[in-house]
């Protein structure tokens, strides 16, 4: 739905003064999106200024993702790309190199120019297309090397492709063959020759998806010269997003890993080990922001967070004992992050002590806001919140200055309720936010060119959680649980001995 994010100028309007929530601003900076958590916002920019970590405490839905991803957006772009390179001495210990973007770029304008000429295959010469498998040789159909059957004839093009002769490894190591070769027929590139101004002179004919790709002599050097500079992979590229997430706890997603290789680097079947080696979490947040939600579910992978943060680099290996990539291992993968984590309060005791005073020595630790005050612009920050949750959903209308009113009162009411807050508002947004959405789907299935206040009541009745409405129809949750209980489960269960065997028999006379 329409909605405007603010151009210029600061917040701070009139609640009173709107008939829809399509009148409200929504700011352009990310951080001011965020209400009622000023304290947090504020050292969120400092954090981004003067590259500080960050916990943040609280319980769920209160905003913690959210100034963690608007925090990195303070952020300077990445400048830097990290590469894998090839170790011809020692494969399984591939060494980084760290480029610059610039470079990056200016390398790749030279790639592009050695690029040679791109054709179409029926202008190649006829044995060249053949070879390449975009010709049939039985019927001379033209059709991409990734089909293996010719179109028109369905021969094989692959047969065919072995220099007219049987394949050599029979059908089953055709398939493999075709398989490793990942691309799919014969070979992908021809050398051959070709007059040119009375000189001979060396092509070479090269697939380039549906076309070919000619390399002349001049092509060819300077090709040549580029593959010189060790054949590398690229494993945090320069353009990337500055806000890595983490939830959960898997080392290699963390830590990155080596991929196993099925032909055990095998010379000519295998990937090299350079090729098979995949950054963590750490690494991609490199120059950014890592955020790990709910940091003491790491458990013991928070010490490896905290050796990365301390040495800004960390090795790359392969974590599966059983797979060949266990005996690789890249060194000194950089990885600067800033260390941005969440944390409930309950779970605070089980983040691990070194890790905390790394985070307090050069950062800062914030407990988040459950409520705020009921005032007139905290209403106003509500009224914003329900702009951005629309906007941010796109599939719902605007709310009317009546709804926006029940939705303020509603916010009231969990603030007393959960908080035990007077003349206050809840700030668990994302639960409220939940009952926005479902008041916007009532209205949008209606057709309803508003979210109103009807809508808004409905929408709360159905956000009840489960056990309430059990508690309504049942009377009270357990004796749901036991009414509904089947014959066969309440044969299995302690309470059916008791009120069956046991108190039958304590009823017994002379018993007790
Ligand atoms: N303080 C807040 N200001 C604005 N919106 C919020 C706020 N807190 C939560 N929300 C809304 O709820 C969603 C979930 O919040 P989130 O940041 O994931 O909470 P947390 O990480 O604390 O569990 C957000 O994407 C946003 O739409
Ligand atoms: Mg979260």
């Amino acid at each position: 739905m329409s909605s405007r994010p603010e151009t210029q100028g600061k917040k701070s309007f009139q609640i009173s003064g709107i008939t829809t929530t399509e009148d409200v601003r929504i700011p352009q900076d990310p951080l001011e999106r965020v209400i009622g958590q000023e304290e947090a916002v504020t050292l969120a920019r400092v954090a981004a200024v003067q590259r500080r970590n960050l916990l943040l405490v609280g319980p769920p839905g209160i905003g913690k993702s959210m100034i963690a991803r608007a925090m990195s957006l303070h952020l300077p772009p990445p400048t830097q790309e990290l590469r894998v390179v090839h170790n011809p001495e020692k494969p399984e210990r591939p060494t980084v190199e760290i480029k610059s973007g610039e470079d990056v770029e200016t390398e790749k304008t030279t790639k592009e120019y050695a690029g040679g000429e791109i054709i179409d295959p029926v202008e190649a010469p006829i044995t060249v297309a053949e070879r390449l498998g975009y010709r049939c040789r039985s019927c001379g159909t033209y059709s991409s090397p990734k089909e293996v059957y010719c179109p028109k004839c369905q021969k094989s093009k692959i047969l065919n492709a072995f220099s007219g002769q049987t394949n050599p490894f029979g059908d089953i190591f055709g398939n493999l063959f075709e398989m490793t070769m990942g691309q799919g027929l014969g070979s992908d590139r021809v050398t051959t020759t070709r007059k040119r101004f009375d000189k001979e002179e060396v092509v070479v004919y090269e697939r380039y998806g549906e076309n070919i790709r000619v390399l002349d002599q001049k092509a060819l050097e300077k090709k040549r010269s580029m593959e010189k500079q060790s054949p590398h992979k690229v494993i945090v590229s320069h353009r990337r997003n500055n806000f890595i997430m983490v939830a959960g706890s898997s080392e290699t997603e963390l830590l990155g890993d080596v991929r196993h290789d099925p032909y055990g680097g095998h010379a000519q079947l295998g990937t090299q080990p350079y090729e098979r080696v995949i950054p963590g979490a750490i690494h991609e947040a490199h120059e950014g922001v890592l955020y790990i939600d709910e940091l003491p579910h790491l458990g013991e992978l928070q010490r490896y967070i905290l050796t990365a943060m301390q040495d800004k680099v960390f090795p790359i290996e392969g974590h599966n004992a059983q797979s060949a990539g266990a005996a690789v291992r890249v060194d000194n993968v950089p990885c600067d992050f800033i260390l941005v984590a969440s944390c409930n309060i309950q779970d605070l005791q089980q983040i691990v002590s070194p890790l905390r005073s790394r985070i307090m020595g050069s950062g800062y630790e914030v407990l988040l806001e459950t409520t705020m005050k009921d005032t007139e612009e905290n209403r106003a920050q509500i009224a914003q919140f329900v702009a951005q949750e629309i906007h941010k959903d796109g599939k719902i209308p605007h709310a009317t200055a009546e709804a926006l009113m029940e939705l303020i009162r509603e916010a009231a009411r969990r603030a007393k309720l959960i908080d035990g807050k007077d003349d206050a508002l809840t700030l668990r947004l994302r639960e409220l936010g939940g009952v926005i959405r479902g008041a916007g789907d009532i209205a949008a299935m209606e057709g309803s060119k508003y979210i109103e206040e009807g809508h808004l009541k409905l929408a709360l009745k159905r956000a009840k959680p489960v056990e309430e409405q059990i508690r309504e129809k049942y009377g009270y949750f357990y004796k749901a649980v036991s009414d509904e209980m089947t014959a066969a489960q309440k044969h299995g269960t302690n309470e059916y001995w008791y009120e069956n065997e046991v108190s039958q028999q304590n009823n017994k006379p002379g018993y007790g």
